[in-house]
């Protein structure tokens, strides 16, 4: 069997915690989806799960084209994300959206939850040394950042423009 060499482990390990961050932000997105009682926060959430399943497929590309990396795909479980490897437990926002929540509240778990991708990213793209890797991270990075300023703006447009 080939040999993993020490970057290419590495690249897998970064791979894997992005993996299980898309899945956790999916699962986030489904089931606020689910529990927000507010059409327009269903919507939102609705279409932000999609976009973070999008995000965990093209994850997923990355990893088979990496030598060992169908083998890790088979050990993926949508569990919560492994972050031992680089102690990034500091980017774990394991909070839900509960029915006992209001509009405002629910959008300020799903900011959170945006922050703390966007970290986990930004974080990301800083210690991969593979060129392509950087560049997706980069972008995911961005599409986070994105992700972000559509709650702020639905935030804004709903909650500060009724009082
Ligand atoms: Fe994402
Ligand atoms: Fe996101």
């Amino acid at each position: 069997m080939a040999k993993v060499d020490k970057s290419e482990k590495e690249n897998i390990n970064a791979l894997t915690i992005a993996i299980n961050k898309e899945s956790d932000s999916y699962a986030f997105y489904k089931n606020a989806e689910k529990t927000v009682l507010f059409k327009p926060l269903k919507v939102l959430f609705n279409d932000l799960a999609k976009e973070e399943v999008k995000h965990k497929s093209l994850l997923i590309t990355e990893l088979k084209k990496l030598e060992g990396g169908a083998k890790k795909i088979e050990s993926l479980t949508n569990g919560p994300e492994k972050s031992k490897d680089y102690g990034l437990s500091k980017y774990l926002a394991p909070q839900n959206v509960k029915p006992s929540m209001g509009y405002q509240d629910a959008l300020i778990v799903a900011m959170k939850r945006e922050e703390s991708a966007c970290e986990l990213f930004g974080y990301l793209r800083t210690i991969i040394t593979n060129k392509n890797l950087k560049n997706i991270f980069d972008s995911l990075y961005k599409w986070e950042v994105e992700h972000l300023r559509m709650l702020e703006e639905k935030y804004d447009e709903e909650i500060l423009t009724d009082n």
